[in-house]
């Protein structure tokens, strides 16, 4: 038993994997999980202390990480930090576009500097890095694996959240053109999509309601399984994607949500049976 789970935790062993928006949140855990997989990780981030503290945690219990400042609406912050994981640790196996921002407002009142800075970090961040890895990995010769976080968002949405939708949809699409044009060269592409996280995210989201502890608790309730999903809980998922594990899954969305996708809009676990409340 024990050697299982020992072989379990090193299934990205001698693998190089590139985190983006690794400072806090889902990236934060991800480059953990990876790390503690046996990958080496190279962290980027627009937050430099948060950058470094994810390192140096992962550098504390014996794994292998760097940190690089990187911002993702910026094309060439996105090739420089693939390069420098190239330079770091010899090449790049698994990119993690996980990097992203949210813009809690309406159609009515988005402005076009704020589309374009959505769809710069969210998409364009993802586009500018998987084509650098891509690249990398195809000049290698090696496999590789390209992992975005999207969201349900990409497939179902609310009000006011046209803009983060949007690129979440984007980020779908480009998902299943990078697994089309990779798998020739044995690079997989697959998108996570997670419910709602307790990550500081979710609390800035949290923090536009009138009541920011209701909101929070409504986001837990509209899950099945009746709480927020935690940063680990979607970690566990893209060890397993990043893996050879998953060696014939790409081209496809994994929703790490608790069950949110399953329900219809009425809400969670609506029964038919059960007694109507007024
Ligand atoms: N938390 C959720 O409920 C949830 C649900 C679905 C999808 N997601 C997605 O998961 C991803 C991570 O979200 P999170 O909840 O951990 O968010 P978070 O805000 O807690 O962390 C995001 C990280 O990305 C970094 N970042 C932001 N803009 C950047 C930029 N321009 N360049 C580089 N780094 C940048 C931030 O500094 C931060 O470290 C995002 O793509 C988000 O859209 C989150």
């Amino acid at each position: 038993m024990r050697i299982m789970e020992e072989g379990m935790s090193q299934r990205l062993d001698g693998r190089v994997a590139v985190v983006t928006g690794g400072a806090t949140g889902i990236g934060q855990a991800c480059a953990r999980a990876f790390a503690a997989a046996g990958a080496s990780v190279m962290v980027g981030d627009i937050d430099d202390e948060g950058g470094a503290r994810t390192v140096a945690e992962i550098v504390a219990t014996g794994g292998t990480a760097r940190f690089m400042p990187a911002d993702m609406g910026q094309a060439a912050d996105c090739a420089a930090l693939v390069g420098a994981a190239e330079d770091a640790f010899g090449g790049i196996d698994i990119l993690h576009a996980n990097a992203g921002m949210e813009l809690c407002r309406s159609i009515w009142d988005t402005t076009e500097e704020e589309w374009d800075h959505v769809m710069a970090v969210n998409l364009g961040g993802t586009f500018h890095c998987a084509r650098a890895a891509m690249r990398s990995m195809r000049a290698r010769g090696r496999p590789g694996v390209i992992l975005i976080t999207a969201s349900p968002h990409a497939f179902m949405t609310s009000r006011e959240i046209a803009a983060y939708a949007a690129s979440k949809g984007g980020q779908v699409a480009l998902m299943r053109a990078i697994a089309l044009e990779g798998a020739p060269y044995g690079i997989r592409a697959n998108a996570l999509l997670p419910g709602a996280i307790d990550t500081p995210m979710l609390h800035r989201e949290a923090a536009f309601a009138h009541d920011p502890a209701v909101m929070l608790r409504r986001f837990a309730e509209a899950h099945p399984m009746n709480r927020l999903g935690r940063a680990a809980d979607i970690a566990q998922v893209a060890v397993f994607l990043a893996s050879d594990d998953a060696g014939f899954v790409t081209g496809t969305c994994v929703a790490v949500d608790g069950g949110l996708m399953a329900t219809l809009s009425a809400g969670p676990a609506v029964s038919y049976a059960g007694p109507v409340e007024s």
